[in-house]
């Protein structure tokens, strides 16, 4: 594959997707660069999980085309996806939490030694390895035989990216990786999108959150009810207008005169709420 910068590696043309008579997604066209973090916003039902699940194989998409790395693809299932590079990191289902970290790092390419009947898991090496990847990352955990289950979502979250970038994906996909988390944790998994950037991958991070997504993002796509309402390199756009695209701004324009009429009558603090979007 091209090692230049910024070379398309993922593009959909005109996707669509309908669950029975219900039109998912409509004429989606995206295109994922080496380098670059693509953010893909829109509200509940807008299409976004829907896209990923194409992308990563969980679904077939009906109408388009996808290419990667110029060839056309039509995934059935998620080992094909993984087979050509991509990982997919969802927001729950990223780790299993009764087994430890290390165990997580490897689950599925686990490293043996030995021959025969003595092969076994080369537990001191995945171990030793886990310890690097994530020290490589700056995740620093006192102790990784813990179990998952032990770490907040957000450790968590970052452990599933450093364990995409060493198995060498090429694009990384996050499904709302920061919706469940509080404001600092949101920061710490921010900061390991950014090195996933960093590391040559090309991502695609899902959020509801235009902050977060102004913060890291080279590239926005918001979904409107299944079609792209817009598409917008970060040079062309400020966070006060995707902030508002996101919202729909007249729909934005009313809850602000709702929420200010309300508040004549029950104090000052709610007019405020209309006029920025809350944190995920
Ligand atoms: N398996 C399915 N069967 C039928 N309809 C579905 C299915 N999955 C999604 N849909 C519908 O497709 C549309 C898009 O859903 P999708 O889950 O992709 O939205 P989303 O943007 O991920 O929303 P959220 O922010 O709530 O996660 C919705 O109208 C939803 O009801
Ligand atoms: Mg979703």
């Amino acid at each position: 594959m091209s090692e230049n910068p910024n070379t398309e590696i993922l593009s959909l043309t005109d996707v669509g997707k309908s669950y029975g008579n219900v039109h998912a997604l409509r004429g989606v066209s995206l295109a994922v660069r080496q380098g670059e973090i693509t953010c893909v916003l829109g509200d509940n039902g807008a299409g976004k999980s829907t896209l990923i699940k194409i992308i990563a194989g969980l679904h077939q998409h009906s109408e388009g085309t996808m290419v990667v790395n110029g060839e056309d693809v039509h995934f059935t299932s998620p080992r094909d996806s993984l087979g050509r590079g991509i990982a997919t990191v969802y927001q729950d289902l990223a780790l299993v939490p009764l087994m430890s970290i290390w165990r997580n790092f490897f689950l599925g390419q686990e490293v043996r030694k030995g021959f025969g009947p003595f092969r076994r898991l080369d537990v001191a090496r995945m171990m030793e390895v886990t310890g690097q990847e994530l020290a490589k990352m700056g995740i620093s955990v006192p102790d990784l035989d813990r179990s998952v289950g032990a770490l907040s979502g957000g450790q968590r979250q970052c452990i599933a990216i450093a364990r995409a970038i060493y198995f060498g994906a090429k694009v990384l996909i996050l499904d709302e990786p920061t919706a469940a988390l509080g404001v600092k944790q949101s920061g710490v998994v921010l900061k390991y999108v950014a090195k996933a950037r960093d590391a040559g991958l090309g991502v695609i991070f899902i959020t509801h959150n235009p902050h977060h997504a102004y913060l890291v993002g080279n590239h926005f796509v918001i979904l409107n009810r299944g079609r792209v309402s817009l598409d917008s390199a970060r040079a062309d756009i400020t966070l006060d207008r995707l902030t508002n695209e996101m919202a729909g701004g007249a729909e934005l324009e009313a809850l602000s005169h709702e929420l200010s009429s309300v508040s004549s009558s029950t104090g000052p603090t709610a007019a405020a709420a209309g006029s920025r979007t809350t944190e995920g």
